[in-house]
């Protein structure tokens, strides 16, 4: 029998797991007893305060917003997942909070997070386009929503401990999105910040897959990216002035799920200074600390020591890399000639780096692309790849068939991947609907999970489940 090949699996595989630093980590932490104390007492509300320092100069180091990131912005939790769920106890109630819309396709194992806290029924689509999410299609759907509203009040959650309610959830992953691995584009997130404003919306984004970027082109280097994309959270504070009140519209849910490993349960959130501390002074928190103290600390050290830059700079980003571009030219040879077509949108093109030639080297700036330059001066655009997953549109003849064709590929070829239908919202109609002429005729591919020989084999397994179908 063949090996089972995992293409649906959005994990990092073992091999990549750091364990050696994280043992280093720990004996850092338990060798110390200053350390240890710190460590295995009940973590402060916002948790481990050097790991909030430390993140907030990571991040700020990374996304390069005007002023830094102060650690006041941050709190540590216990993975982006637990802290959806937090966020949604804290600031929002089903009836006062009208609906989440979650960018569709959606990352499906949301929808229960959302449903856990009252809002079955209540979970909306809204569909991307080449650019990322449909901007006008919120902006019409939530007026329709508070057309149809009818509570203008919080129910039950009232008085000085529920100081915010929003009235609406914006919930998607803007950077390499899981599952359709676009990237929204710039214009589009300053629009969504200005809608969210406008609507009393707090927009969530699992920022999880942001650090883990390449040049699309195999033989660029690294060194020509540009400036990553700023992400909601931060363009919410420098916007047209500022958010329109300390609270903000929106929160950043980091995670060091995708580039530690998932078992750590470590992340963060990252939004105002009034909203960090409502959300950490949760009651579960306020009985039990910090939900992560002690492997917070472990992680303290891994950034701390510059260790986690070193291992994503030089193992997990060239490995993905190196995966990536095996994927993709395993769909080049044996799917497009099938009618397979990648469609994960537009690359991010709004930052770049322009090569002023002679010794200056390089300097960011704000025109049309990524750019790398000769040495004449002279730009070209570079196309940024990263994450975990591609998007590929099934061939025409089986467009409508994902679901069979991925049964058939698991009891026949043992092998594994995600199809469209699997991404609609819990419950939307309308979202179901969509599928059937866009998104659901789709399959998601992970490249984290297995080398690169297991990925060419996997996609030549789809290659011949096509042909089998068809046969
Ligand atoms: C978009 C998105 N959010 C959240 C998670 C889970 O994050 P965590 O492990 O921090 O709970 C994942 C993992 O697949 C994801 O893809």
């Amino acid at each position: 029998m063949s090996k089972n090949i995992n293409l649906q699996l959005g994990w990092p595989s073992p091999s990549l797991f750091p364990s050696s630093h994280l043992l280093d980590g720990a004996s850092n932490v338990l060798n110390s007893s200053k350390k240890t104390a710190a460590a295995l007492v009940y973590g402060p509300d916002a948790g481990y305060d050097p790991l909030r320092e430390s993140i907030a100069k990571w991040l700020g180091s990374f996304y390069l917003p005007s002023g830094g990131i102060s650690s006041e912005r941050i709190c540590v939790t216990n993975g982006a997942s637990a802290n959806l769920g937090n966020v949604l106890a804290r600031f929002t109630e089903p009836g006062y909070t009208r609906n989440i819309w979650m960018i569709e396709p959606c990352y499906f194992l949301a929808c229960p997070i959302f449903m856990d806290h009252g809002f079955q029924g209540l979970l909306k689509g809204v569909p991307e386009d080449e650019e990322g999410l449909d901007i006008e299609y919120l902006r019409r759907s939530l007026e329709a929503s508070e057309k149809e509203a009818s509570q203008q009040s919080p129910n039950i959650k009232t008085g000085d401990r529920y100081a915010k309610m929003y009235k609406h959830i914006i919930y998607g992953t803007p950077t390499f999105s899981n599952p359709s691995g676009k990237t929204m584009s710039l214009r589009r997130r300053e629009a969504l910040v200005r809608l969210a404003r406008e609507y009393d919306a707090l927009v969530i984004t699992d920022d999880v897959y942001d650090v883990l970027r390449w040049p699309a082109d195999e033989h660029t280097s690294s060194a020509h990216l540009g400036t990553p994309p700023p992400r909601i959270v931060d363009l919410d504070r420098t916007l047209d002035r500022g958010p329109k009140d300390e609270w903000g519209n929106a929160m950043s849910n980091g995670s060091f799920s995708k580039i530690i490993a998932p078992g750590v349960r470590v992340g963060w959130a990252e939004a105002s200074p009034a909203l960090t501390l409502a959300l950490s002074t949760l009651g579960s928190n306020r009985s039990g600390g910090c939900p992560t103290q002690l492997t917070a600390s472990f992680v303290h050290e891994l950034l701390e020591t510059g260790t986690l830059e070193n291992h994503l700079t030089d193992l997990i980003i060239p490995t993905y890399r190196t995966r990536y571009h095996a994927m993709m030219k395993a769909i080049g040879e044996y799917l497009i000639p099938l009618g397979f077509a990648i469609s994960v949108g537009r690359a991010y093109e709004e930052s770049l780096l322009t090569y002023k030639g002679g010794t200056n080297g390089y300097t960011n700036g704000h025109t049309n692309g990524y750019t790398n330059g000769d040495a004449n001066g002279h730009t070209k655009s570079i196309a940024v790849a990263g994450g975990y997953f591609t998007y590929l549109t099934l061939p025409d003849d089986v467009s409508s068939r994902g679901a069979e064709l991925a049964a058939i590929a698991l009891s026949n070829l043992h092998l594994r991947f995600a199809y469209g239908d699997m991404m609609q919202v819990n419950g939307d109609d309308g979202s179901i609907e969509r599928g059937k002429e866009g998104y659901g005729k789709g399959i998601r591919l992970c490249w984290a999970w297995h080398p690169e020989d297991e990925i060419v084999e996997g996609i030549q397994r789809i290659a011949g489940l096509i042909q089998l179908i068809r046969s």
